[in-house]
Order: structure tokens, then sequence, then C-alpha cells
């Protein structure tokens, strides 16, 4: 086992000026699964590979423990890598894909035998270790990918994307597997994904990547419960969090016909920039429907039902509950929102909903510069 570090690791790719990958800077713990996210482009399979040594590093470094691995061949990092694409031998059986780099390393064949038939007892594919990799479905060939990594015991496990070849349903039990595998083996792991709630179920941590450019990593609750950016904000959860610019008001933001308070601090830090305006952050589940107008948070209007007019487009039944998909005008222009609500009380289509955000599980960003203000 090992820590993985990436110290300032930058990647520029031949012909380019842009980094794909700009000063990288993570530090894994020992057994620690760490999962890199972000949309397609941004930056993650180039970090895995300069970690896997199949890409030149152009600044920084790269440590495996106390290894400097940077300018090291991949064969002596000490990591095995699952692909996407499995890359499985068809000619050959389950057995021998799974112990071939064994065999090229000149282990002894009774130990190869040994240690594929602990791997296969572990991901269930005992039973199919004589069968061709065409004989299998793609559950079955995504887990021999697994085992030939595992048969390495290997001081680092590296995945870029393994369940984008399976189909919905067996990604969500796969990923299951894998996290509850990673755990059990104790091995460190950095895993790739572009699906944040893949990275949000499997993590120990999540570090967040866009433009080469590492936005924020923290365990999936932190990430979720004080997202550092506009960015992060918008890409972390689903339904998306929605996003509303707001003019600033005496003690907080002026959100419909309420005043929704902030802190005094966020406030503060959106004047100093000299912003009259902050975006203000509310997850779906966060706002509260109000009824007859019996909000507890001040309004501006006596006349006026408080909080936002949302007029209802979609609903959503979820049986448990509902997802409200709807707009309203918010600084005189149209904004969509989503507005989760219980099950047992969900809207028409066309009716008209007053929102009003739970105050303390609002987040305030600046809108100029996208940093969180709010603590
Ligand atoms: N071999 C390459 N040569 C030049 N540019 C590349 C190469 N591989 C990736 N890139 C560019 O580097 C950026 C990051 O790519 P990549 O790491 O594959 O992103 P991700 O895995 O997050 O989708 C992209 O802009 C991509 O076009
Ligand atoms: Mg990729």
């Amino acid at each position: 086992m090992a820590t993985v570090t990436f110290d300032k690791a930058t990647r520029i790719y031949p012909g380019s000026d842009k980094p794909a990958v700009d000063q990288l800077d993570i530090q894994t713990e020992d057994g620690e699964f760490l999962v890199l996210v972000g949309p397609s482009g941004c930056g993650k399979s180039t970090s895995l590979r300069m970690l896997a040594g199949l890409e030149d590093v152009n600044g920084g470094a790269i440590r495996i423990g106390d290894r400097d691995v940077t300018h090291l061949p991949p064969k002596d990092r000490d990591i095995a890598m699952v692909f996407q694409n499995y890359a499985l031998y068809p000619h050959m059986t389950v057995a021998d894909n799974m112990g071939f780099a064994l065999k090229i390393a000149g282990v002894n064949k009774s130990e190869i035998r040994k240690k594929v038939e602990e791997a296969a007892k572990i991901l269930d594919l005992t039973e199919y270790l004589d069968r061709k990799p065409k004989a299998l479905s793609g559950g079955q060939r995504q887990r021999v990918a697994m085992g030939r990594a595992i048969v390495r015991e290997p001081q680092v496990f590296l995945m870029d994307e393994p369940l984008s070849n399976l189909d919905a349903k067996l990604r969500v039990s796969t990923r299951t597997q894998i996290a509850s595998l990673q755990r059990r083996l104790g091995i460190t792991t950095v895993y790739v994904t572009h699906d944040q709630v893949e990275a949000m179920t499997m993590g120990d941590r999540v570090a967040v990547l866009k433009d080469g450019l590492l936005q924020q990593v923290d365990s999936p609750r932190n990430m979720y419960d004080r997202p550092a950016n506009l960015f992060v904000a918008g890409f972390i959860g689903s339904p998306a969090m929605n996003l509303v610019e707001v003019p600033i008001t005496d003690g907080g933001v002026r959100f419909g016909n309420s005043v929704v308070p902030v802190s005094r601090e966020a406030l503060s830090a959106a004047a100093d920039k000299g912003d009259t305006t902050v975006t203000v952050g509310v997850r779906p589940e966060h706002f509260d429907v109000v009824e007859h107008g019996g909000a507890e948070t001040r309004t501006l209007s006596k006349d006026a039902p408080a909080g936002l007019a949302v007029s209802v487009n979609v609903v959503e039944e979820l049986g448990a509950d509902g997802y409200v998909y709807g707009s309203a005008q918010v600084g005189g222009e149209h904004k969509d929102l989503v507005v989760r609500v219980g099950g047992r009380s969900v809207p028409e289509k066309g009716s008209e909903l007053h929102v009003v955000p739970r105050p303390g599980e609002i987040h305030v960003f600046s809108t100029t510069t996208g940093e969180r203000l709010s603590d």
C-alpha cells in the first residue's frame, strides 16, 4: 500500500501552449479511494496516464509513497490499470488473461494458478476461468479486467472509466462491487469518471477538474454541502443546484418578494468587490413551499405572497418525492428552477408555487469570480 502524490504535476501536449493538466496538486492517503471527476476533456485521463507513466510530465512531480516516479517507466511503478475497453486478449481464456502479467514477470505456473483462483473467487468468476472473453457478458468481462489488476497485488490501482461500457443497471451494481472490493483489499485507488453520481457514491474523496485545473478536493459530503465555486456547485448534485443571480439588500438577498438572510461576511465580501448582486445557490430539496404567505422570512410587499412565484412546467413523480421543473421571473429574467416536493403534495402542471429558500441552506457565490462567499 502507498500514498499517491501529484505535486504541481503539469502536462502540456506537444503543439499546444495550454496545459491539459495544470499544476495538479493532490495527495491521497494510504488505502484511499480517490475519484477524479469532471466534464469530457478536463484532463482526467491525462492525469491518470501521468501517474501510470504513459504520459510525460512537463512540470512538477509524481510520487508513490516516498518514491519519486515522475520519470520511471510504467513497469517500475508497481501499479495496475483498468481501462474503459478492458483490453482482454480474445484468444486467451479468462484464467490466462488474468494471469498474463504474472507470466510475463516470470512467476511460476502453480503460483499464477493460485493467485488467479483467489482473484476469481473474490470476483465470482471461478466457473468462467476456462471460457474465452467472447463467451462472457459485459459485466463479467469487466470483472476479468479487475481480476487482471488484482492478481498483480499492486501498490496502486488506476481505473479510467471502467464502467462506461456497461448498461445503466449493471453500472450501478458494479460500482458498488468495485467500491466494496477496494475497501476489502485496502489498495490505494485513483478512479476516473465523468459521472458525478459515480464519483460521489464511490469515492472516499472526490477531486473535481475543469479545463485542466483542480477546482476542489473533498469528501462527497463536503463537496455537496460546501462547493468551493459556481462550477462545482452546478456540477455536483442531481438535479443540479439552482443558481440565481439576486440583488443584495440590507441583511440579505432579495428572492422574489422575500428577503433571505445571508451572513454579513458573505455580503461584505461581495461589497468589497464592488458587486451589487451575488449568485445564490439553492439545492432542489432546500426550498420551502409557502402555503398562505405565512413564511418566516421577511417579505417586501405585504400584499403579495412570500417568496418567489414559480410556474410549474413539468412534474416528475418519483413516489417518495417529486421534482417540479418550473420557471420564475428573477431579476427581470426568466429562470428555470427545480424544486423537490413531498410525494403526497405534488402540484399540478400549469399551477403556481411560491418558494422560499430555507435559511441556512443557501450557498452564496461571487457573481464576478464564481468563488464561494458563504461559509
Ligand atoms: N495525445 C494527445 N495529444 C494532444 N492533446 C491531447 C492528447 N490527449 C488528450 N489531449 C487533450 O488534452 C485535454 C485533456 O484530455 P483528457 O485528459 O483525455 O480529458 P478527459 O479524460 O478528462 O476527457 C483535452 O483537451 C484533449 O483534447
Ligand atoms: Mg478520459
